[in-house]
């Protein structure tokens, strides 16, 4: 089995590009591969929260990842301030990375543009260290991300190797496993065919939360942009269409082809309406299971302390050897 650890921010909502683009394929992986999943406090903490809101956030993220059929029995689901080793080992490897390195990341600067470089935190210009001491602590053998966190791993990788000359045989290098356009469905804004849907979006109708009731993820639907001309077929010049036929193939398990033929000749509205029913029947299980669990957030509280438990197991020893390594006195 390969480790796996995938790390989520508890931050905005839960929508239907994550759940189809990643969490949802995570549910199989769990057969195959030996899966940490990690609700990254630490890392949402870098931009301003609210404390009350970032609680309800990270034990509300638990509750979706256990609704959606993540099995803390067999994966390791936990949250990343349980678990100081992460931040012990980030301040390992900030010494082992250079400021330049940092000032590359395109997402600190896109984030600084945003908000001007006074009010940038020192720890959001760390981030991408934390990222890699995440994955470092685990032996972690593949990063399911996506294509916005390669330049991350990238990091994650040079900072590794250059530890590794130091200290040999001190980390496993990870691999980014990003999604191929074809293998892993890109669910793209309802409102903006062209973006990404994202949490960060300023878009809330185009946005589906995977825990919007039913007259919510009807309306979404019913007022989805769609393509000029009325022929329901997923094209390259219908990316409004595509992206609904996308949809619409994964919450009823049929082809793209299949759905094509039967909706030949007929209009959007109709196409829609299947649709919206559809998105609700898909979302049910997980609806009523999320809300089963957040009913008992007791129950929740202690999967994670299992699951933090399991996972300092293992970075307790990575973080022992790193210690030893690069020279502090043993505790005895
Ligand atoms: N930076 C990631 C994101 O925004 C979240 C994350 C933090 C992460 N630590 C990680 C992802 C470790 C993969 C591995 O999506």
């Amino acid at each position: 089995m390969a480790r796996v650890f995938s790390g989520i921010q508890p931050t905005g909502e839960i929508h239907l590009g994550n759940y189809i683009g990643a969490l949802r394929r995570f549910v199989p992986a769990q057969d195959v591969d030996d899966c940490v999943f990690c609700i990254v406090d630490l890392h949402a903490i870098t931009l301003p929260q609210d404390p009350e809101t970032l609680r309800a956030k990270t034990l509300d993220l638990a509750a979706i990842y256990l609704a959606a059929g993540i099995d803390p029995n067999r994966s390791t689901l936990f949250v990343q301030s349980h678990v100081h080793e992460h931040a012990e080992l980030a301040w390992i490897l900030n010494c082992f990375t250079t400021v330049g390195e940092l000032r590359r990341m395109t997402q600190i600067k896109d984030k600084s543009a945003r908000q001007e470089d006074v009010s940038v935190s020192a720890g959001l210009f760390d981030y991408p260290v934390l990222m890699a001491a995440d994955i470092l602590l685990y032996r972690t053998e593949r990063v399911p991300v996506g294509d916005d966190q390669r330049q991350h791993l990238e990091l994650t990788r040079d900072v590794a190797m250059r530890f590794n000359a130091r200290f040999p045989d001190t980390f496993v290098l990870p691999e980014a496993d990003i999604p191929t356009a074809e293998g892993g469905a890109r669910i793209m804004d309802f409102q903006n065919p062209e973006a990404k849907m994202s949490k960060s979006a300023d878009s809330p109708q185009g946005t589906v939360k995977v825990t919007d009731p039913p007259d919510v993820l009807r309306r979404k639907v019913k007022s989805a942009v769609t393509d000029s001309g009325r022929e329901i077929v997923f094209r390259e010049d219908k990316p409004a269409i595509s992206n609904l036929l996308t949809v619409y193939s994964i919450a009823t398990g049929r082809s793209i082809p299949e759905v094509e033929a039967e909706y030949a000749g007929k209009g959007y509205g109709e196409f829609k309406d299947v649709l919206a029913d559809a998105l609700v029947e898909f979302l049910r299980p997980l609806q009523e299971r999320h809300r089963e669990l957040l009913a008992d957030p007791g129950e929740i509280a202690r999967l994670l302390r299992v699951g933090a438990e399991k996972a300092r197991a293992l970075a307790t020893v990575t973080l022992a050897e790193v210690y030893e390594r690069v020279g502090f006195l043993s505790r005895g």
